[in-house]
């Protein structure tokens, strides 16, 4: 996956994109919906580097924004405007003004107090604004507690206990135009299982708006697919007709209406890797540990969710034999911890480590704190 003779010279940490793999990638999933009622929006906070937002412009897919600056990235990469959907619990009225003038396709709308907001700044600015409401459906993804989003006492979406009360705001609301719903459950969900529910709910709440005369022409699934972390050299590509088969055969579609929907990680995850050099390899009294130049900074998955990310070493010379390993980074945080008790390779200062799977809520999620400094990404 990674290729040492393209990275070996370059100062690390920094990303490493296989844009070959993206590519393959997009393939797949443009292949897979394109056969089927699907529309696909790239949830580009999975990764907003403007290489990776060009390629999946390049393949006409839509984007999936929560904020005004994500819309104004999506845009300057290619993304149609109308194809730009704009999510997110707590959107600015300067956020919501920048959709409108751009012209997005959909504002997903996640409270009843919200709908007032866009309403009057839609009729302030003489425009209208197509609307999804984001319905809260009560669903366990069976996923990490911090990556579920559909659960009752989660802050996202609209309870449904609360629809009817959304859909009379907005009959009552001249400047918006209700086409769709919005679901979003979590993400890395691995299981068939909670989709197949998530359906059920939406079967339900379409033919309830459909009694109350409103007819819903976009269903958004949301995001949330899963990718393998564990094989990742194995799986490198997401079963995307497989996802695509469990939506189209859940959802009762009528005639004019799609699915959307909008993953992140399933699309840019496995394209990326963090490289990093070794510092030190330190002598404790019972652990060793590998301490890295990359850590919580750059990657902050394993430490926020106690993710765990295949480990390579690249540099390691082959038949070396293996030795028990924590390997850590260099940030002042204990959690700054990549792995305890990895088997790798005997590994010396110097060498070089792939961190795989990390092209998803990897860079785009990094930070410069105690001033540290990500060098810039490598495309291969
Ligand atoms: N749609 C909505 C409304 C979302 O909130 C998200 C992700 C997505 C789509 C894309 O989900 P995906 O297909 O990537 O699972 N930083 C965490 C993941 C947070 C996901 C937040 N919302 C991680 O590194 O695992």
């Amino acid at each position: 996956m990674v290729d040492l003779t393209k990275i070996q010279n370059h100062k690390t940490p920094f990303y490493y994109y296989d844009l070959e793999l993206l590519r393959a990638t997009l393939r797949h999933i443009t292949e897979a919906a394109a056969g089927r009622p699907v529309t696909v929006h790239y949830a580009i906070k999975a990764n907003t580097n403007p290489v990776i937002l060009r390629e999946v412009a390049a393949f006409g897919i839509g984007a999936d924004c929560v904020s005004g600056a994500e819309i104004e990235a999506a845009i300057s990469a290619g993304f149609a405007p109308e194809s730009i959907f704009f999510a997110g619990v707590g959107k600015t009225d300067d956020e919501i003004i920048c959709g409108l003038n751009a012209g997005i396709g959909c504002f997903n709308v996640e409270s009843i107090e919200e709908l007032s907001v866009i309403n009057s700044l839609a009729v302030a600015a003489g425009k209208t604004a197509t609307i999804a409401l984001r319905i809260n459906p009560d669903i366990d993804a069976h996923t990490h507690y911090y990556i579920t989003t559909g659960l009752e006492e989660n802050k996202f979406g609209i309870d449904m206990r609360m629809l009817d009360k959304a859909l009379d705001t907005v009959a009552a609301s001249p400047a918006l135009v209700l086409k769709g719903l919005h679901f979003h459950i979590g993400s890395q969900i691995t299981t068939a299982e909670p989709f197949t529910i998530l359906c059920q709910r939406i079967n339900r709440i379409v033919e309830h708006c459909r009694n109350r005369g409103v007819e819903i022409s976009i269903i958004n699934v949301g995001g949330g697919m899963g990718i393998d972390y564990d094989n990742p050299e194995a799986n490198p590509i997401p079963d995307f007709s497989a996802f695509f088969d469990v939506v189209t055969n859940g959802i009762k579609l009528s005639p004019g209406q799609r699915i959307h929907c909008e993953p992140g990680r399933a699309i840019v995850a496995q394209c990326g890797s963090l490289i990093s050099r070794v510092l030190f390899v330190k002598n404790g009294m019972d652990r060793k540990f590998i301490i890295l130049d990359a850590g919580m900074t750059e990657l902050i998955r394993p430490a926020l969710y106690q993710a765990h990310h295949v480990l390579k070493n690249l540099t390691a010379a082959p038949g070396t034999g293996t030795e028990k390993y924590d390997v850590v980074g260099p940030v002042c945080e204990t959690s700054d911890t990549f792995a305890v008790d990895e088997i790798l390779p005997v590994t010396h200062r110097g060498d070089i480590f792939a961190i795989l799977s990390a092209g998803a809520y990897g860079e785009s999620m990094a930070s410069n704190y105690n001033l540290r400094h990500l060098e810039p990404p490598v495309f291969a």
